[in-house]
């Protein structure tokens, strides 16, 4: 393509490819065991797929309503009052997204203004930061520190001003797999108290905790709730990250914005895959025996190591398993992880891409939503390093 004379300035220079893509790829050219990008190797329910295709030859084929299929809604909303007592109302305080990305980025765009500040706690998940730039705000990073990755209260307290005008926390949590509990959902609520600070709840591994702990979803406390888009998605719930369907819940009054956004972002998502996962709600069982199904391959994994010479941290929920490689090896994070996806043929994502400051700290994040079989031939090459 010739190049023309216009250009644009970039509003994200810093952003480039990300760094599941680039492992990805580099897994790929490398036929090397792919446990970067958290995705399952494994397929979705049959029962799922069959109710899409039923929902697509019923003729469920044109535009959704914008907040999505009123049937979905209504399923999410007795869903959230059931495990977390928190009440939404499926007309007004519930909406449909693609994924919960766009959730997310759309929650940023309808309320950051220029030189608003949001606090974002470091390693995090990628999308935040972008979406704050965009819309013009300003990223106020707290470094959460390892193993525990705990957030320390009094810090964020110090941190907020006149300008603060959101919070986002992420439980349980991409990379790390930390859970927030009870305490630190009440110490967030003292801090923000007669405050008009937001908070944007990230709480897409909602059903994949570890070890008999509970979900602390902002929806269980009543004066979070008041102020919180609560974020989640069907993607990693139900093994169907391809379909990129999410939700968001929030008080009218922000859920009002968010819609006003939303029309004008996507406007409405996929209907049919709408219409399957309202039908598969009812099964209670498939999203409630999801942390069962994943302990076994976080404890089968983990055993499965337990002789290498990495060392492994603490994973109360998600579907990430940290590995400290500082017996190994001095080389970077990044450098380690290209090594051991070209030499060793076992892709993972360093840790140091989660961190506004790139912070080293030589450990390594593995996905397990991954077949057994995968999971043992990955530990196999672990083992041997
Ligand atoms: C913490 C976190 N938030 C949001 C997302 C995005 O979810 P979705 O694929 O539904 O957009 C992910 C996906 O990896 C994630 O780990």
């Amino acid at each position: 393509m010739p190049q023309l004379s216009a250009s644009i300035k970039s509003k994200l220079p810093k952003v480039g490819t990300t760094i599941f893509s680039k492992m990805s790829a580099l897994a790929a050219q490398e036929n090397a065991i792919n446990l970067s990008q958290g995705f399952p190797d494994f397929d979705c329910s049959p029962k799922l797929v069959e109710l899409v295709s039923k929902a697509m030859k019923s003729g469920a084929n044109q535009y959704a309503p914008m907040s999505g299929l009123i049937g979905l809604r209504e399923q999410i909303s007795e869903k959230t009052e059931k495990l977390y007592t928190g009440k939404y109302k499926p007309d007004t305080e519930v909406t449909i997204t693609a994924g919960a990305t766009q959730a997310i980025f759309t929650a940023i765009a309808a309320s950051i203004e220029e030189g608003d500040e949001v606090i974002i706690f470091t390693p995090a998940y990628d999308c935040y930061e972008p979406a704050i730039d965009l819309a013009g705000g300003i990223c106020i990073f707290v470094e959460l520190k390892s193993p525990e990755y705990r957030i320390n209260w009094d810090e964020v307290k110090k941190l907020i001003n006149q300008r603060t005008k959101m919070v986002i926390i992420n439980t349980p949590h991409n990379p790390t797999g930390t859970i927030m509990t009870g305490q630190d959902m009440l110490q967030l609520e003292k801090i923000l108290d007669k405050s008009d600070i937001l908070v944007l709840s990230d709480e897409v591994y909602e059903h994949i905790l570890f070890d008999g702990y509970e979900h602390q979803s902002v929806a269980r406390f009543p004066k979070l709730a008041e102020r919180s888009f609560i974020i989640s998605s069907f993607g990693k719930t139900y093994h169907t990250t391809g379909w990129k369907i999410g939700y968001c819940l929030a008080p009218e009054k922000l859920m009002t914005e968010f819609r006003k956004a939303h029309q004008y972002n996507v406007f409405s998502v996929h209907t049919p895959s709408q219409q399957a996962y309202a039908e598969f709600l009812e099964y209670e069982d498939e999203y409630l025996n999801l942390k069962h199904f994943y302990q076994k391959k976080h404890d089968l994994f983990k055993d499965a190591i337990k002789e290498s010479r990495f060392n492994p941290y603490q994973t109360a929920g998600s579907y990430f398993q940290l590995l400290d490689y500082s017996n190994i090896s001095d080389e970077n994070d990044i450098e380690f992880a290209e090594r051991l996806t070209k030499e060793f043929k076992i892709a993972s994502i360093p840790t140091s891409v989660f961190y506004n400051r790139k912070v080293d700290q030589k450990v390594l994040r593995f996905c397990f939503a991954k077949q057994d079989e995968t999971l043992l031939r990955a530990a196999e090459i672990l083992n041997k390093i």
